[in-house]
């Protein structure tokens, strides 16, 4: 399992991550291209983790993480290219989330219901492994959570069978329970899990929730 980690983009979701596989020993660059949100994350990261840019990151890690705004992900990708993604596990946190404000708690995505942002990333960059993981809860929650309920858990797709595996193991440790939806076409119900999940937040300023699959035995 790669121990190096390069984690694409500065925002809570970068920081959360970042501090996420410090805790569980992996080496982290968090990357940014932005010199003032750099020196920011100065005060923000703990331990080890190093600063760069969103290409010091991604040739750092074994095992990138793009948490980027969905606006930003495809021109993100795509500056990067296969020079720095090739046979790399991504893990593909963002969301497609438009401009527009919310209408009564329900926010808009860019992309339409029969595509997904990470088709687009990964007909951007065939060359690398997009996995879905991580865009349906917070990142208040997306380390350990330990939520009274018991386990999340985490919906994740994507075509490369090891590079999901790469992603179980991760989510093994950060305390989900992995529900694996396929391929990467599963990414266009995947995505609009967040809008669903941001609702409580808009309305009712409850963000501190998570989804779980719940079985009979
Ligand atoms: N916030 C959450 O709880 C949460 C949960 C699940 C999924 N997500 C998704 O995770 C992603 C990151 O979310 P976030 O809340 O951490 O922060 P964010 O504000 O959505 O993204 C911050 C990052 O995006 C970069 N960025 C913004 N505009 C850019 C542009 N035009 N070109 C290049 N980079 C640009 C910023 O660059 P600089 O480093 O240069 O400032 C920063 O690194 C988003 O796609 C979001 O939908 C968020």
């Amino acid at each position: 399992m790669a121990k190096k980690i390069g984690v694409i983009g500065s925002g809570s979701v970068g920081q959360t991550l970042t501090n996420g596989f410090v805790k569980h020993g992996y080496e982290v660059v968090i990357g940014s291209n932005n010199p003032a949100s750099r020196e920011a994350l100065k005060a923000k990261i703990k331990g080890p983790a190093r600063i760069g840019s969103f290409e010091e990151a991604a040739k750092f890690g074994e095992i990138v993480v793009l948490a980027v705004k969905g606006l930003a992900a495809e021109p993100t990708v795509k500056a990067l290219g296969a020079a720095q993604l090739k046979g790399k596990t991504v893990i593909d946190v963002t969301n497609p989330i438009a401009d527009a404000p919310p209408v009564h708690g329900v926010i808009s995505f860019f992309t339409k219901a029969d595509e997904s942002l990470m088709e687009r990333l990964q007909r951007a960059v065939p060359e690398a492994r997009f996995v879905k993981a991580f865009n349906s809860v917070g990142n208040g929650l997306m380390v350990n959570p330990e939520l009274p309920g018991g386990k999340p858990s985490m919906f994740i797709c994507g075509n490369d069978k090891d590079a999901k595996d790469d992603v179980k193991t991760i989510l093994a440790q950060f305390g989900f329970e992995t529900e694996d939806m396929g391929d990467i076409e599963a990414a266009r119900v995947i995505e609009p899990l967040c809008i669903l999940w941001c609702i409580p937040g808009f309305l009712s300023n409850d963000w501190m929730h998570a989804f779980k699959i719940l079985r009979k035995a």
